[in-house]
């Protein structure tokens, strides 16, 4: 008898210490993972090179090997009504909405975003889903009307930021000038970790002040790395050898007050969005690229938690959970297939596994999750915080959508921007009335424009903040619907969503406004406020009520 419970105490022990160790190891491996990625976007005003620096960036962690590969992803600038280009691009974005590679051991997942400007709320969407970005700046132009926006939007979240600035083979302004201009319009500190010599014809190549790294220009677009020349300091006679007495002399100088200017590099600053490193180069010369790569290895964070309705969700806590803030549908008409992109903040996804659909309050599997590793896809059995998954969906989702292990809760944040150009869309043909309905609910819930309705009578008001959009609602419409429809302007300045402490202020609000009130694809109410002198007189006479441009009511009036 002793010794039977000798035995049974000896196994207990003995699972106990298995289920440990098993616990530790996968906690270790399972951490391992998330330590290893980095889920980031590029981003830019059109034309500044952010196609040409995402290539580099590819050539480098060996994904592609030819250059031209992501190019041909771009809509042409030209493009306002060209459809073909449009069902190409949509084809085509797919396989290049999330490109993943692995560099130096670790697994770096760059989100593609649209450069034109009629897709700008692609754009911020998915910047919900990276935890940083490198913004670029042509060193000629200096910031640009969509610089603007895009740093708005990352300040709504304290996206650490790097800035490259791009095209340093070519005539730019004074890198002082644009650090200036930088820190003004982007309302974000700065810290060069790099130093141009010269610009355009003088530009002889560049500095690093991070690591005394001398990376001297030559103008190639074959070339994969720099060579980066060790020098021991700024008194190096080696400087004065390769560079010159002149620019030797105007780069002390030049550091000096640098130096002196701007305060120390902090990663902890960084990394809560106040300060942003600064590198120069030239992407399309693939030169500054390793040293800007190498940095952004070092600093930029890891997977981060997100917010939700139930408290603040860190990448290890253990049960998965994540979110859509991508959806693609009707790729090919004949199948109404979707793809939804899922961006995973804590625990494992696994394939076949139920997991709650929040708002559905319903549990749903998924038997063909597909990864992106650069221009291939592939379905994967599991996948970690950081990374981004699609899947395929028959209509179960919508932009914004949580899907979590366990409990049931939704991540805040993926917020709707107010439109900028508002139609009503007619119906064409009153035998395809179900038609139209649904059409313009899925695409909607795609993200393609957004929907308001008014009532009596059901109107329904589209939204976007490009032209181009209304193209392609009619073209997508027509072609995946059979549904007819035109748009005829309605004059709004914004759309506004409201909050108060005081339920009967919107209430009487709602009531006294009624021609300028519809609802949004949650039932929020909007005021779409005609001017922006009538939003202002709204405000004066309804003190009690605060008017949001964004549907994300935590950040407020901006
Ligand atoms: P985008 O995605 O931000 O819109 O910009 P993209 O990379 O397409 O670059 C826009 C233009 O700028 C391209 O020229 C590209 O070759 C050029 N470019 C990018 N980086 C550099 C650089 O470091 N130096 C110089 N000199 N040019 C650069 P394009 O003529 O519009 O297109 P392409 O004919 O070269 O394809």
């Amino acid at each position: 008898m002793a010794a039977n419970i000798g035995k049974s105490y000896t196994f207990a022990l003995h699972s106990i210490f298995i289920d440990t160790y098993f616990t530790l190891f996968n906690k270790m491996g399972y951490t391992k993972e998330i330590e290893k990625r980095k889920t980031f976007a590029i981003i830019s005003h059109p034309d500044a090179g952010k196609t040409t620096l995402t290539e580099k960036l590819l050539l480098f962690g060996g994904a592609i090997q030819t250059a031209g590969a992501v190019k041909n992803n771009k809509i042409k600038k030209t493009a306002t009504s060209d459809f073909m280009e449009i069902e190409k691009q949509r084809g085509i974005s797919v396989a290049t909405s999330v490109m993943a590679f692995e560099y130096l051991g670790k697994k770096i997942n760059i989100l593609d975003t649209p450069g034109h400007k009629d897709f700008a709320e692609d754009t911020y969407r998915t910047l919900t889903a990276v935890d940083s970005v490198i913004l670029i700046i042509d060193c000629a132009n200096g910031v640009e009307a969509q610089t603007k926006r895009l740093m708005e939007v990352c300040r709504m979240r304290n996206t650490p930021v790097i800035i490259f600035i791009n095209k340093m083979d070519r005539e730019g302004r004074d890198a002082f000038d644009l650090l200036d201009e930088l820190e003004d319009l982007l309302k974000i500190n700065v810290r060069p970790l790099s130093w141009p010599i010269g610009i355009g014809a003088t530009f002889k190549g560049v500095y690093s002040i991070h690591n005394n790294h001398l990376n001297l220009f030559s103008a190639s677009k074959t070339k994969i790395s720099d060579d980066l020349i060790e020098i021991e300091s700024l008194e190096d006679p080696e400087l004065n050898n390769l560079i010159g007495d002149a620019a030797t002399d105007t780069l002390k100088e030049e550091l000096e007050l640098v130096e002196g200017v701007y305060d120390e590099f902090s990663k902890e600053e960084y990394l809560k969005g106040n300060l942003a490193p600064v590198f120069f180069g030239s992407a399309l010369n693939n030169f500054g690229v390793q040293e800007l790569l190498e940095a952004f290895l070092e600093i930029a964070p890891t997977p981060l938690g997100r917010d939700t309705d139930a408290g603040f969700v860190e990448p290890e806590d253990k049960d998965f959970s994540g979110f859509i803030f991508k959806i693609h549908a009707n790729l090919d008409p004949k199948h109404r297939d979707r793809i939804a992109f899922l961006r995973i903040v804590s625990g494992k996804f696994e394939r076949n596994k139920f997991y709650e659909h929040s708002r559905l309050d319903k549990k749903i599997k998924f038997p063909n999750p597909t990864s992106f590793m650069a221009q291939d896809k592939s379905v994967i059995d599991e996948a970690f915080p950081g990374d981004v998954v699609g899947l395929y969906d028959s209509g179960n989702f919508k932009i914004g959508d949580s899907l979590t292990e366990g409990t049931s809760f939704a991540f805040k944040g993926i917020p709707s921007f107010s439109p900028e150009i508002f139609m009503e869309l007619e119906n064409k043909d009153p035998m395809k009335s179900k038609q139209l309905e649904k059409g313009i609910k899925q695409l909607t819930d795609e993200g393609v424009a957004q929907l308001f309705v008014q009532q009596p009578g059901n109107r329904k008001i589209v939204g976007t903040v490009g032209q181009l959009q209304f193209d392609v609602i009619k073209y997508r419409l027509q072609h995946e619907y059979g549904a007819k429809c035109d748009f005829a302007p309605r004059r709004f300045f914004k759309a506004c969503w409201m909050t108060s402490d005081d339920k009967s202020a919107i209430e009487k609000f709602v009531k006294a406004k009624a021609a300028y009130i519809a609802m949004d694809k949650d039932d929020n109410h909007v005021f779409l406020a005609e001017t922006q002198f009538l939003l202002q007189m709204a405000q004066q006479d309804y003190p009690d009520i605060t008017f949001h441009f964004t549907s994300d009511f935590k950040v407020g009036m901006n």
